[in-house]
């Protein structure tokens, strides 16, 4: 018999504060910095951010989110014999962001691991579960996306800090007879990690090197294009499938201005693409379950349609997920 893995369940979490695109320029504007709703929304398609509390880590996150697609699927977090979470933003350097949550589950005993692949985390780490589940390593698993990227934006810069928000998104992952997830590619680059980085770390007790976000956003956004458009085909090439089977297309969310560019590139409807950046911003390794989430409880992502997820982001990394509901 042969081993597939489907999406049992997806869940959410956002911080409670809510930061507007106008209640950001007059922080801004309070710094001696220049923006406006016009170029936020204009340039990105972000019409508001959630930013998290001081004291609120992606762990914290990260689990709530877990503790719905549990929820969603039904299980127990005893069901669970694997979590891997995408983070860029871990609590500590270690121990993980996944064995954290692992305790805050109260799910003790089977693997948990971080991913570390940036905005095209949450793909790495589903293909990975998914991988585990066919082999045989793993029954049930919890895929998070976590981040709390606002710490790590320099807020004096605006080419970057209106772009971001703070998030976490899961899916349950569970061993199955019918074809849930049908075929995943992943890639990366690295000859290009300087396009997009926080080229910092902890040393000696201090911090070493530029502990914030930079990005060559031109070089970024021609990059994206160019690779989702590319994985998007491969991923439905290995599974024999066409665009025009797919029901919906759920792009990692950093840019209206990327999705519509690939969505064009690719010839999938405006309609058929699901786009929550205008609500979250730049969730980096969380956008992907955030957005399908969203569409899963708003009813437009129904059972039995076909999904292609896409990543991309820093290291440079990119890659897809095709999944059957
Ligand atoms: O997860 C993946 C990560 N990131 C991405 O996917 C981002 C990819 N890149 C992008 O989305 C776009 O490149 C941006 C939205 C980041 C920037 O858009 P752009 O059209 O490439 O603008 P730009 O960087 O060329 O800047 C144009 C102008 C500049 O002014 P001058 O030099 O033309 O006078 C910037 O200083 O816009 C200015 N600008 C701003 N103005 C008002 C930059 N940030 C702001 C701002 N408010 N927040």
């Amino acid at each position: 018999m042969t081993l597939y893995s489907r999406i049992v369940g997806t869940g959410s979490a956002l911080p409670e504060r809510l930061v507007t695109n106008a209640d950001l320029v007059v922080e801004l504007a309070a710094r001696g910095i220049e923006s406006s709703d016009d170029w936020i929304f204009g340039r990105t398609g972000i019409r508001q951010r959630h930013l998290a509390a001081r004291d609120e880590t992606s762990s914290m996150l990260g689990e709530r989110a877990a503790r719905a697609a549990l929820a969603a699927a039904g299980l127990a977090a005893s069901d669970v014999d694997l979590i891997i979470v995408a983070t860029s933003t871990p609590d500590y350097v270690f121990p993980s962001t996944a064995c954290l949550i692992q305790k805050g589950l109260g799910a003790a005993g089977g693997a948990a691991f971080d991913v570390q692949a940036v905005c095209s985390g949450f793909v790495y780490g589903l293909a990975t579960a998914d991988a585990m589940i066919r082999t045989g390593m793993a029954r049930r698993a919890l895929v998070i996306g976590a981040e709390v990227f606002s710490r790590i934006l320099d807020w004096s810069d605006r080419g970057t800090c209106v772009l971001f928000g703070d998030g976490a998104g899961a899916v349950v992952l569970a061993a199955d007879e019918r074809p849930g997830i049908l075929a995943s590619k992943l890639h990366a680059d690295g000859r290009h990690e300087e396009i997009l980085r926080t080229a910092g770390n902890v040393q000696g007790g201090a911090i070493t090197g530029h502990p914030f976000l930079t990005m060559d956003g031109q070089a970024v956004f021609k990059l994206a294009v160019s690779v989702l458009d590319s994985v998007a085909r491969e991923t439905l090439e290995q599974a024999g499938l066409r665009i025009g089977d797919l029901d919906w297309l759920i792009p990692h969310q950093a840019n209206v201005r990327i999705m519509s560019a690939t969505g064009r590139k690719l010839g999938i409807a405006p309609e058929r693409v699901i786009v929550t950046v205008d609500q979250h911003a730049n969730t980096s390794a969380a956008s992907i379950p955030l957005a399908l989430d969203t569409a899963v409880r708003d009813g437009r992502i129904k059972p039995g349609q076909l999904i292609l997820m896409e990543g991309v982001g820093g290291g440079f990394t990119w890659g897809a997920v095709l999944a059957r509901m």
